[in-house]
């Protein structure tokens, strides 16, 4: 897919006030510092769209961007953020969960997870939360350039067993680099695939 264009559009904490729902949208979730405003600079090709911090907990609001005046990436808040106060992850947790359950033109989630660690509980944890609930999700490895191309395969390789431990099956997984724009052209055509299949869904309904 070829961007045209990407914007910022709005912040917010509450769902209901989100943009209005009517084009397909994207939401990039993980623990906090994964990568995820990196990765939606990366993949719209505009470096400061999203603000990046090396220090965990930047985003701590839901924002939107429009891609192509037609479909939508929803940055959202880290999980997992020690430093934030037990009051403020509660917050946080609840502002998500709304979110996730009540944006109904959500199309799908990825998931971000840093390449070098092994599963961690609390990412587990929401994952199985988005099963139970019903949610579709995608997995997206991240910072792959930290590690070599062989290491990279080999840690998705002995997640997806880990996962399957639990799991009939592994949902789609991509390996990315917001540094080398690794996994780029395969999570867009991902996403164009994905919004013909919503528009096409979204015309019989009219
Ligand atoms: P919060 O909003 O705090 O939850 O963090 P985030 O998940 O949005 O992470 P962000 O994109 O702000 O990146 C966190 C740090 O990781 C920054 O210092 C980025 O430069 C770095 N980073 C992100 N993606 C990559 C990557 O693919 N490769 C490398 N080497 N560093 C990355
Ligand atoms: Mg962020």
């Amino acid at each position: 897919m070829h961007i045209r264009s990407a914007r910022f559009i709005s912040s917010n904490v509450d769902v209901s006030k989100c943009p209005a729902g009517h084009l397909p949208e994207y939401a990039f979730i993980g623990r906090s510092n994964v990568g995820k405003s990196s990765l939606i600079n990366m993949l719209t090709g505009c470096k400061n769209l999203a603000k990046t911090s090396a220090t965990p907990g930047k985003t701590q609001v839901i924002n939107h961007f429009l891609v192509n005046e037609n479909w939508y990436l929803a940055d959202l808040p880290g999980y997992g953020y020690a430093k934030v106060s037990q009051e403020k992850r509660q917050q946080f947790a609840s502002m998500i969960e709304n979110y996730l359950q009540r944006r109904s033109n959500l199309v799908c989630t990825f998931v971000l997870i840093d390449i070098r660690h092994e599963p961690q509980d609390n990412d587990v944890h929401f994952m199985n939360w988005m099963i139970e609930n019903q949610l579709p999700f995608s997995m997206i490895f991240t910072k792959a350039d930290k590690i070599s191309a062989t290491a990279a395969k080999k840690a998705v390789e002995s997640y997806k067993e880990f996962l399957l431990r639990h799991w009939e099956e592994v949902p789609p997984v991509f390996i990315s680099s917001a540094r080398t724009g690794l996994g780029r052209n395969e999570i867009l055509a991902y996403i164009e695939q994905l919004n013909s299949l919503w528009k096409e869904q979204n015309c019989k309904k009219k």
